[in-house]
């Protein structure tokens, strides 16, 4: 396979490879050739064979979530490593990783006590530039590039920290463990670990793209007994049947009633929020849907200047509802990764029906108007 090609022949050499740039927000993603320094201590070149198209990515074109630019977009990555720097003796040339969106360092408070999705050195996210020394590996017009989750996975090579990488067997294809990288598991933990999903709970999805389809794998997987997927768009309502919803709703609005006559009036155990883009304005709504000691789960994006959201405290207090944010799927990209891939192999998860449309890189605004149309599941960029 190509991409399991190891060009070792030029260590410690300047690559010429392709990426997508944001160089300006609300413009298009500029697909061109960058120069990628080698590997410097402690970091790996990657030759990437596939990017997922999260949501979030576009939160960097609209501004919401206001990182430098310019910065290359992706971070939900695989590939096979080409090249390790100096003090890398865990990972050789030929391995297999996926790229977790936050790096885990192993050695921090959070790191140690479980809790990898909020290691320190997820707070450099913003900065896009290397944990080592915050320099730039990637330029291109005479310019430092910044790399989204100090990943930048839409390119055909990238150099990032060990701390970013996950190795794992080479049997599932790169073109679904991508997937892994981040919406399965922030989808599918936002379920089983935020959400704390029980066997017997009614469940409702608001929003069932990418994070959403995986939200609903998780419920289905912890035994719920009915999960309402909540979308305005039919096909994603059709998918999410697919994934295992019992029923589905076009609006918080319609899934009212629904969820009332399903419960006898007790509403939804665990409602994950997993829109394209958060808004204050329905966190009211949500906790309407929510029963007494239920979860509202926020693991959808809010704008990052958006600092009011409309609810009832009363109902909070008096119904002891709860209101969490969840982080990929508080998760542990090191032991989840794997063993969601375990679930796919044995077909209790599925990864191929996430991938409604593969692009090659040059189609990336193709496919972030397919997602903004709402026809993709997830698109995913293939190299090679
Ligand atoms: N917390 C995390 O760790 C984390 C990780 C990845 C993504 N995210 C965020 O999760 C969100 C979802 O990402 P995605 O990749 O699945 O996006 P997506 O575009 O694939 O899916 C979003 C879905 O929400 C639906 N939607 C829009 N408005 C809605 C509404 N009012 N009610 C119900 N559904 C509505 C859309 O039709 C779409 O199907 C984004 O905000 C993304 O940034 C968070
Ligand atoms: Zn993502
Ligand atoms: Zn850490």
């Amino acid at each position: 396979m190509a991409n399991s090609q190891i060009v070792s022949s030029n260590l410690g050499a300047t690559v010429k490879t392709k990426a997508a740039i944001l160089w300006e927000v609300n413009a298009p993603w500029s697909v061109e050739e960058i120069e990628l320094d080698p590997p410097g201590p402690g970091e790996v070149l990657v030759k990437l064979a596939a990017s997922g198209m999260c949501h979030s990515d576009e939160h960097l074109v609209t501004g919401d979530l206001p990182f430098g630019l310019p910065i290359i977009g992706g971070h939900e990555g695989a590939g096979v490593v080409q090249e390790v720097g100096a003090g890398v003796s865990w990972l050789a040339p030929g391995d297999h990783v996926v790229f977790g969106f936050i790096p885990s360092c192993g050695r921090c408070a959070s790191c140690s006590t479980g809790h990898q999705n909020l290691c320190d050195l997820g707070a450099l996210m913003g900065l896009g530039r290397q944990i080592t020394d915050g320099a730039s590996r990637h330029h291109a017009r005479g310019q430092d590039l910044g790399i989204m989750c100090i990943l930048g996975t839409f390119a055909h090579h990238t150099v990032v920290n060990e701390a970013s990488c996950i190795k794992i067997d080479k049997d599932v294809p790169l073109d679904r463990a991508c997937l892994l990288g981040c919406g399965v598991v922030t989808g599918w933990g936002s379920a089983v670990y935020a959400a704390e999903v029980k066997a017997g709970d009614t469940v409702a999805v608001v929003g069932a793209g990418g994070i959403g389809a995986n939200a609903i794998q998780g419920a289905r997987l912890a035994g719920a007994k009915r999960i309402i997927a909540i979308d305005p768009v039919e096909f994603k309502r059709e998918k999410a049947m697919e994934f295992g919803a019992t029923h589905t709703a076009a609006s918080m609005a319609e899934a009212m009633p629904l969820i009332q006559e399903l419960t006898w009036g007790t509403m939804a155990n665990k409602v994950i929020m997993t829109m394209g883009v958060g808004s204050g304005e329905v966190i009211g709504e949500a906790l309407a849907l929510t029963a007494k000691r239920g979860r509202v789960v926020v693991t959808n994006i809010h704008p990052a200047m958006e600092y009011s959201a409309s609810m009832s405290l009363l109902d909070l207090t008096l119904m002891e509802k709860q209101l969490v944010g969840s982080l990929f799927g508080s998760g542990n990209p090191r032991s989840d990764i794997p063993k969601l891939m375990g679930l796919y192999r044995d077909g209790l998860l599925d990864l191929d029906g996430l991938v409604t449309a593969e692009y090659p890189l040059e189609g990336i605004n193709e496919g972030y108007d397919a997602m903004r149309a709402g026809t993709n599941i997830r698109g995913v960029l293939k190299y090679d």
